[in-house]
């Protein structure tokens, strides 16, 4: 992507500190594909002051700084091309390397030691991030690792970024929780969900609590349903050896879903900070029941096609033993049991290899209670929807009844539509924005620790009685029976 079409994060937003940041887990894909272009991009926009380090920490010893640098460069190149010149000086000036082996406490008291010799040399200002790009089964040992060493702790400020799924279930949340509180306040904390950084997740906020229209309608009254869809087109993109053991319930719908899902229902926050914000996310949450067996319909890929290439089924793919029962795909139901929401159900659908890539929001509002044109029936004049799309194509349409010209009384469905990309181009990465909100210290768009355990509390019966998967083709829009989730009177699923 050339620079001249890259979005920056927010102008004038630039550090007063040069910080050190370690990511865990730096030989790892999430890195590659996503923290070193967002760390670069800040670096290339100015936020992140220059002399700034960042240390790679893995257990590989098959990498030293030099060759990390490379390594670096290398996913550079292919997946943040803009300044192609300015990447390996970058690299060489900012990137570090240090093997953790095994994790045994001489490793992480050889990190504690690399950490201090390198503020030392770069002259920085003790301020740390320790970012966890991590499995979730390494979160617990690589904590304790950090904890023990004295890493909790350094001369500046110490944040800590754990990504998701934070747990596998409730009780491992729990623990997580206890064990990271040893060592770690809060409010240094930062569970990241990427999702929350995309510009139009944010915008859900602004469209919601800017706009009287919007707002004024957004309850049971005038409400008949609401669907949060995360399509996928991708599988698993070399990612079975995770994803095998997440599944499609840990890996989106407890966490992107469920943000999404909080930040469509919550009440107005009292202020715009982030404890104001998590307070009304969680009390939302907790006034869900937990989601039972039969309110979900469970789904995995067979062999299909996608824009029409022949794809492979999810038992074929490399790394994926075939008596797998991981779900690949999940629909379900919910009630949110508060004055507002009561009575309306809110439908969410995820899957990997569906028909198409889109994230989008349908409120569905109440048909008309009575029909005054005479010769129509009442299935003549269909609710009216708001779509709001989260990706790709960003933008919102409103979709009303209006009567075409000319002819005898009757209605046509229209669409009114904003496109983000016509009044902003592009926008900006989901991560970069994250990754400078943990630098200067805002937590808002980050999962509190009483959240993340009551949107695993929302699945914890699910998890305990997963219902079997049924096989769905690759390119379709999932098992035909997530249509039997619906009312019998409602809207069939949105078809993007
Ligand atoms: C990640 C999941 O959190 O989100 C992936 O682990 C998924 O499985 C990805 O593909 C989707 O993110 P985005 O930003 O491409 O919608």
């Amino acid at each position: 992507m050339p620079s001249s079409t890259r979005a920056s994060v927010a102008v004038g937003r630039k550090l007063e500190t040069r910080p050190l940041l370690v990511v865990f887990g730096a030989t790892g894909d999430l890195m590659r594909r996503k923290l070193l272009p967002a760390l670069y991009g800040l670096s290339v926009d100015g936020h992140l002051p220059a002399g700034s380090v960042i240390l790679g920490a893995a257990r590989s010893t098959d990498y030293q700084d030099a060759s990390y640098r490379s390594w670096a460069a290398l996913g550079l190149k292919q997946f943040s091309p803009f300044h192609p010149d300015a990447i390996d000086p970058w690299c060489d000036a900012t990137l570090f390397y240090q093997p953790v082996r095994d994790g045994a406490a001489d490793d992480y008291r050889a990190l504690a030691e690399r950490i201090a010799a390198l503020e030392k040399e770069h002259q920085l200002d003790g301020n740390r991030v320790l970012y966890l790009a991590l499995p979730f089964e390494a979160f617990a040992p690589t904590i304790q690792g950090l904890g023990e060493a004295g890493l909790g702790h350094g001369p500046g400020w110490t944040r800590i970024v754990i990504e998701k799924p934070f747990g596998r279930d409730l009780d491992s949340a729990k623990s997580l929780n206890q064990l990271v509180h040893q060592y770690f306040d809060e409010p240094s904390i930062y569970r990241i969900d990427h999702y929350l950084g995309k510009e139009t997740v944010q915008n859900l906020l602004v469209l919601r609590f800017a706009n009287v229209l919007f707002e004024s309608l957004w309850s049971r009254d005038r409400v008949s349903k609401v669907e949060i869809t995360v399509a996928e087109d991708l599988g698993l993109e070399g990612r079975a050896g995770y994803y095998d053991r997440a599944g499609a319930l840990r890996d989106m719908v407890q966490n992107h879903l469920t943000q999404l899902l909080s930040l469509v229902a919550m009440e107005v926050p009292a202020a715009y900070d982030a404890e104001a914000i998590r307070n009304e996310k969680v009390k939302v949450l907790r006034s869900i029941a937990p989601v039972r067996p039969e309110q979900a319909v469970f789904g995995q890929y067979e062999a299909g096609t996608i824009d029409g290439a022949s794809v492979p089924g999810y038992h074929q793919e490399q790394g994926v033993p075939g008596s797998s029962v991981t779900e690949t795909f999940v629909a379900l139901q919910l009630r949110i049991e508060n004055w507002r929401w009561q009575g309306v159900p809110f439908y969410l659908r995820t899957g990997k290899r569906l028909a198409q890539r889109v994230t989008q929001v349908v409120v569905n509002f109440h048909r008309p209670p009575v029909t005054f044109f005479k010769d129509l029936d009442p299935e003549d004049v269909h609710s009216n929807e708001l779509v709001i799309t989260l990706q790709p194509n960003e933008g919102f349409d409103l979709v009303f009844e209006v009567k075409p010209p000319g002819e005898a009384m009757a209605t046509r469905t229209e669409r009114m539509r904003f496109r983000y990309a016509e009044q902003f181009g592009n926008l900006p990465d989901a991560y970069q924005t994250l990754l400078l909100d943990v630098l200067e210290g805002d937590a808002t768009l980050f999962v509190r620790a009483d959240e993340v355990e009551a949107s695993w509390q929302l699945f914890a019966e699910l998890l305990a009685h997963p219902p079997a998967p049924k096989g769905y083709p690759a390119g379709s829009w999932g098992p035909s029976a997530a249509d039997q989730l619906l009312q019998p009177n409602e809207e069939p699923w949105s078809r993007p």
